[in-house]
C-alpha cells in the first residue's frame, strides 16, 4: 500500500464545487466572531466516502452517523463557543437529532378544517420540544452556528484547510474537535474510472492507496496555536490506550478521545500529555438518556480554558 504527502493530495483533487461559497462563509463567521474575541470550536462529524466511480454509483463508506459531532455541537454552543459543524451531508445535525425517524410527526396533533386546518405540539410533547427548540432558535438568532457539508474524503480535506485557514486568526481561541470517521484508504483520482463499472467485465480488482494523516499539517501548519482534539477510534481493547497516546506523541496536538467501536456511547478516555482520564456512563445513566458528549466537552472546556489562561 502506497501513500503521497498532503500537498500531492491537494496538487491532484480538485475543491469541491461549492468549495469557494463554503469558504466565504467560513470566512464570514471567524471574521465576526473573532471581532468580539469568541472562542470558536470546529466540530468535524459523520464519515467520509471513497467513490469507486467519477460519475458515482458505488462508493466505500463507513459506519459513522455522525451523533457524536452533533451532540458535542450543542453542548459545545451551550458553553460559549461559536461552532462550526462540518458534517457529512445528510448525517445528524444538532437539534434535528432529537426528532429522528417519527419522533417529530408524532409530537404532532392535525385538526383539519379545510382552509383554517391547524397543526399543534400535543401537550405532552411541549415539554420535549420547547427547550430544544428554545436552544436552536437562540443558537441561531446570536449567529454562533454555521453548517458546511462534505462527502468524499477529497472534499473533506479542502473544507477542513480552507476552515483551519480561517480559524488561524483566532490563535489560541480555536479549538478543534476532529469527530469525523475520516476514510485511511482511497483511490487515487487518476485510477478511478469516470463511468459506471460493468458486471460483465468480471470482478473488479480495486488496488487502494493509504490517505496521507492530515493531523501533522493542520497541528504543525495551518492551526498552530488552536487546541486540538482528535479521536481514536478502535475494535480491540488491547491496542485502544496504546494507539491514541501514539498519536498523541506524533502529533503534539493537546488530546486523543479514544473510543471502542461497541461501546463509544458509554465510554472514552480522554488521552492528554499528564494523563488518562475514563469518562463511563453507568446503564442506569444510559438509559436515562444521560449524553457521554456531555462530560467529554465540559472537560475539554476546562482545558482549553486553562490553556487560555495567562501563565
Ligand atoms: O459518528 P458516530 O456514529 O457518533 O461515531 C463517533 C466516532 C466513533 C466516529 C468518533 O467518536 C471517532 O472515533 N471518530 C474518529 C474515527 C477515526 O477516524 O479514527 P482514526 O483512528 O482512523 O483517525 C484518528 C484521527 O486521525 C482522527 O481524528 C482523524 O480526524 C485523523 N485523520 C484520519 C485520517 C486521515 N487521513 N487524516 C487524519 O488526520
Amino acid at each position: 500500500m502506497t501513500s503521497g504527502s498532503w500537498e500531492e493530495f491537494f496538487a491532484t483533487h480538485l475543491p469541491p464545487t461549492d468549495f469557494e461559497d463554503n469558504r466565504s462563509l467560513l470566512k464570514e463567521f471567524c471574521e465576526r466572531h473573532n471581532k468580539y474575541g469568541n472562542k470558536i470550536a470546529l466540530v468535524t462529524s459523520g464519515g467520509t466516502t471513497v467513490p469507486l466511480e467519477h460519475n458515482t454509483v458505488r462508493l466505500i463508506d463507513n459506519f459513522s452517523a455522525g451523533n457524536r459531532g452533533a451532540t458535542a455541537t450543542e453542548y459545545f454552543l451551550e458553553n460559549g463557543y461559536a461552532v462550526i459543524f462540518m458534517h457529512r451531508q445528510k448525517s445528524q445535525e444538532p437539534f434535528t437529532r432529537h426528532f429522528n425517524g417519527s419522533k417529530l410527526l408524532d409530537m404532532l396533533d392535525l385538526q383539519e378544517q379545510g382552509p383554517n386546518t391547524t397543526i399543534t405540539v400535543k401537550q405532552d410533547s411541549v415539554y420535549v420540544l420547547a427547550p430544544i427548540l428554545a436552544r436552536y432558535q437562540a443558537a441561531h438568532a446570536a449567529g454562533a452556528l454555521l453548517h458546511v457539508s462534505f462527502t468524499t474524503v477529497s472534499d473533506y480535506f479542502w473544507l477542513l484547510r480552507a476552515a483551519c485557514e480561517c480559524l488561524a486568526n483566532l490563535g489560541p481561541r480555536a479549538l478543534l474537535f476532529l469527530a469525523a470517521a475520516v476514510s485511511d484508504f482511497y483511490i487515487p483520482k487518476d485510477r478511478v474510472p469516470t463511468h459506471k463499472m460493468q458486471s460483465a467485465s468480471g470482478p473488479p480488482v480495486i488496488h487502494l492507496h493509504l490517505v496521507p494523516k492530515m493531523l501533522a499539517p493542520l497541528v504543525n501548519l495551518w492551526v498552530p496555536e488552536a487546541f486540538v482534539v482528535s479521536f481514536k477510534l478502535e475494535t480491540d481493547e488491547s491496542l485502544l490506550v496504546s494507539k491514541g497516546r501514539a498519536a498523541l506523541e506524533k502529533y503534539k496536538h493537546k488530546m486523543v478521545v479514544a473510543n471502542l467501536l461497541q461501546t463509544r456511547n458509554q465510554r472514552v478516555i480522554l488521552i492528554t500529555p499528564e494523563a488518562n482520564q475514563e469518562i463511563l456512563l453507568t446503564k442506569e445513566e444510559l438509559h436515562s438518556g444521560v449524553e457521554i458528549e456531555g462530560p467529554i466537552v465540559s472537560e475539554i472546556v476546562r482545558l482549553h480554558a486553562e490553556h487560555l489562561a495567562p501563565r
